[in-house]
């Protein structure tokens, strides 16, 4: 009599990062299907999608970590596979099957995923070759039904929904989401992920107080983030740099500017009328050359965000926003112009564009002219 195969399961995704979410399903599919081997397979994360994503090593460290915490490291069934990651660009799912089933000819084959990703399973390439070749397991959240028409098979039990953008935001800002396990966090924590390396150098830099403003701006601007199709990496970390060099006294800053920032516009009359501005372009160019920041769209928001200037980005408009309106802001308008940018972000910019108009001539002094220029275009756009 022919030998029945055990099942082979492919568990596919980007764990950036890891989650107990991911753990819990695969622990549920390792009880029901006892298969003979069970692969992580972290794909490839596009950098244009995710800005600075996690590389390969770090995940799969995080894999491992997430692993021993949930009782399934040690396992000889249990593998994490470099197949997605080797090939260096995003690997469709019916690539990575016929890959596995070559490897395991003959084998029941799994593709395990979270029921969410049902829904859209008709929307993948050759999902037709990928049904041919698996079966989808999945495991359902509470109250959730999945998509109609596509056949695959329940996990038993329930799974609780958790979204690694939702972490990866939290971790941004230095959180310790729930979602993790420990020993996970503390990998992230070591090795400095997930920002953690830019958020130690920037309190080295500035104020307490500073610092507590810049993480406020990153909350809001990786609120904010979706809405204007901005990654959150880049809003939290433009939000977190934006103030890096405002706690430069004021000679060392002109000095700086002077040195390092000579192209900041209207730098004569910056240094004599509002040197403290300075810090927005000599903020940009310690970005640049202390953090590595080499993405234009960075540096212009922090170039502008005191300021501000006509033609701004979506991650200029951004920052701008959420410097003037972070969380513990002792102005009233900050409260009011937060939220409006929930509500409507454009309504939001031109508020804050007037609140720092105001600020600035109530000041009886010298008014930037880039500030003006953009309260006039903004007047211009509304009419036409
Ligand atoms: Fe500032
Ligand atoms: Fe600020």
């Amino acid at each position: 009599m022919k030998e029945e195969k055990k099942p082979v399961i492919i568990y596919g995704g980007s764990f950036d990062p890891p989650h107990k979410g991911h753990l819990a399903l695969a622990a549920a599919a390792l009880r029901q299907f006892e298969p003979s081997a069970l692969y992580f397979v972290p794909g490839f994360r596009t950098p244009f999608k995710d800005f600075r994503p996690v590389p390969f090593a770090g995940r799969k460290a995080m894999l491992k970590a997430a692993l021993a915490a949930a009782g399934l490291a040690g396992r000889p069934e249990v593998k994490i596979s470099s197949f997605e990651a080797r090939l260096g660009r995003v690997v469709y799912t019916y690539e990575t099957l016929a890959y596995f089933r070559r490897l395991h000819p003959g084998a029941p084959l799994y593709f395990l995923l979270g029921s969410d990703c049902l829904a859209g399973f008709k929307k993948w390439r050759r999902w037709r070759s990928v049904l041919k070749c698996a079966n989808l397991l999945a495991g359902l959240r509470p109250g959730h039904t999945p998509g109609r028409g596509v056949p695959f098979t329940a996990l038993a039990g329930r799974f609780p929904r958790v979204a690694s953008s939702d972490l990866r935001a939290e971790l941004f800002l230095g959180g310790k989401p729930a979602g993790l396990h420990a020993p996970v966090l503390r990998l992230i924590e070591e090795r400095g992920l997930y920002l953690g390396r830019e958020r130690e150098r920037l309190k080295k830099m500035i104020m307490p107080e500073r610092y507590a403003h810049s993480l406020g701006s990153a909350r809001l601007a990786v609120a904010l983030a979706p809405a204007l199709g901005v990654p959150a990496q880049q809003a939290a970390l433009a939000a977190l740099l934006h103030d890096c060099a405002r706690d430069m006294a004021v000679p060392a800053l002109v000095r700086y500017s002077l040195k390092n920032a000579p192209r900041t516009p209207r730098l004569r009359a910056l240094i004599k009328e509002a040197p403290v501005l300075l810090h927005a372009w000599a903020g940009a160019e310690r970005a640049r050359v202390e953090f590595g920041i080499d993405d234009p769209e960075i540096l212009e928001a922090i170039r502008l965000h005191a300021t501000g200037a006509p033609g701004m980005g979506p991650l200029a408009r951004l920052i701008y926003v959420c410097d003037l309106a972070a969380p513990g802001r002792a102005f009233a308008e900050a409260a009011l112009v937060r939220k409006l940018a929930c509500r409507d972000f454009n309504a939001a910019f031109l508020a804050a564009n007037y609140v720092k108009l105001v600020y600035a001539f109530s000041g009886g002094g010298w008014v930037h002219p880039l500030s003006i220029s953009l309260w006039n275009s903004l007047q211009e756009k509304k009419k036409g």
